[in-house]
């Protein structure tokens, strides 16, 4: 099969390439690497340097199929700043996806995997211990929100124009791919693993912890981190899985971790103290985020490998420690 990664220069993106190569597909990036890197893309696989924002530039490269199928990671992804500029994130991410979506429909592209979120549930204060596909949708900023919208757009793509998608809810991504081929880097960087890793190994300053007095066992808040692989594996289920029907799913471990325990694993994988401080709550964290991978589990047989924090820490820390600076070494 032939497929057009969006953002395939990114964290998650890159994986999810490699593990269509090792699928024995033929793969091609479409990324404007305004976060991305170059060097993340494997040197034989075709980069598209193009803003999805230029309808003109996204359809001729459409036009360059036919493709079996578009998975789509390219976003703003930052929630703090989208708190910040919400108009800027609703516009984008929306406007970035229709454009992208219209062309896949005018070039009968069948098939559209979606990067959605967790941040979807982020605003209700009764979020479920475990969060399945019905819990309802409050999202906390308009960085979830825009990726709402988003599903909304593929939902009437579906009904209207046939564009079967799967829409995946992702956790926390985290980890790095096992051969050492891709990792996590992003500028600036905000998810805690990588900030963690980073403290310990004196790449960064003290950690700051945002929160110690949560209603959870330690205090710190519980999030549910599915390793990068696993997450891209997902992928290439949900792309069988969307033959005769568009779907959504939720895609974690079904376990949760907490800020003091990410600290702990990090400490234990690595044999270094973590500094840290805490600091105050941030607007918009819940106290807890964990999926109930129950129903992909059981439509597509989605089984993680990578269930204890330390193995996905193992191989975060290891990339990290052989890309201190990042792709940009
Ligand atoms: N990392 C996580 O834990 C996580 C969790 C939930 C959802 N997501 C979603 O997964 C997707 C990938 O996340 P990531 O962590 O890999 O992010 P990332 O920033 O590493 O990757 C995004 C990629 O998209 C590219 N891009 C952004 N805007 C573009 C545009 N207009 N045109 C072309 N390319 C563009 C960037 O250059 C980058 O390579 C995002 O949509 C994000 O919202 C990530």
């Amino acid at each position: 099969m032939r497929y057009l990664v969006t953002g395939g220069a990114g964290f998650v993106g890159s994986h999810v390439v490699l593990a269509l190569l090792d699928a024995g597909h033929e793969v091609a990036v479409l990324d404007d690497l305004s976060t991305g890197h170059r060097s993340a893309v494997p040197p034989d696989v075709p980069l598209f340097q193009v803003d999805l924002a230029n309808y003109g530039a996204t359809s001729d490269i459409m036009a360059q199929g036919p493709w079996d199928g578009v998975l789509h990671f390219a976003a703003l992804s930052l929630v703090a700043d989208s708190v910040e500029r919400p108009f800027y994130y609703l516009r984008r991410n929306s406007l970035t996806t229709l454009n992208l979506v219209e062309a896949c429909v005018a070039h009968g592209v069948r098939k559209f995997v979606f990067s959605s979120t967790a941040a979807l549930f982020g605003g209700a204060d009764d979020c479920p211990s475990l969060i399945s596909e019905t819990a309802s949708v409050e999202p906390g900023s308009p960085y979830g929100e825009s990726k709402f919208m988003i599903e909304r757009i593929l939902h009437w793509a579906d009904r209207i124009y046939g564009l079967r998608s799967a829409c995946l809810r992702y956790f926390n991504a985290a980890g790095a791919d096992p051969a050492g081929r891709a990792g996590e880097d992003h500028q600036p960087e905000t998810h805690l693993l990588p900030l963690t890793i980073d403290a310990a190994l004196g790449i960064r300053p003290a950690l700051r912890l945002f929160g110690t007095d949560y209603p959870t066992h330690d205090g710190s808040c519980i999030r549910d981190y599915v390793h990068v692989s696993d997450l891209a594996d997902a992928h290439l289920k949900a792309l069988d899985q969307i033959n005769e029907r568009s779907v959504c799913y939720n895609v974690g471990t079904g376990r949760g971790y907490s800020n003091l325990e990410v600290i702990s694993s990090v400490e234990r994988v690595s044999g270094r103290d973590v500094p840290w401080e805490a600091a105050p709550r941030r607007d918009g964290d819940p106290a807890q985020l964990v999926a109930d991978p129950a129903l992909l589990r059981a439509d597509t047989g989605w089984a993680p490998q990578f269930l204890e924090l330390d193995q996905i820490v193992e191989t975060a820390l290891r990339w990290r420690e052989q890309h201190p600076q990042g792709y940009d070494d």
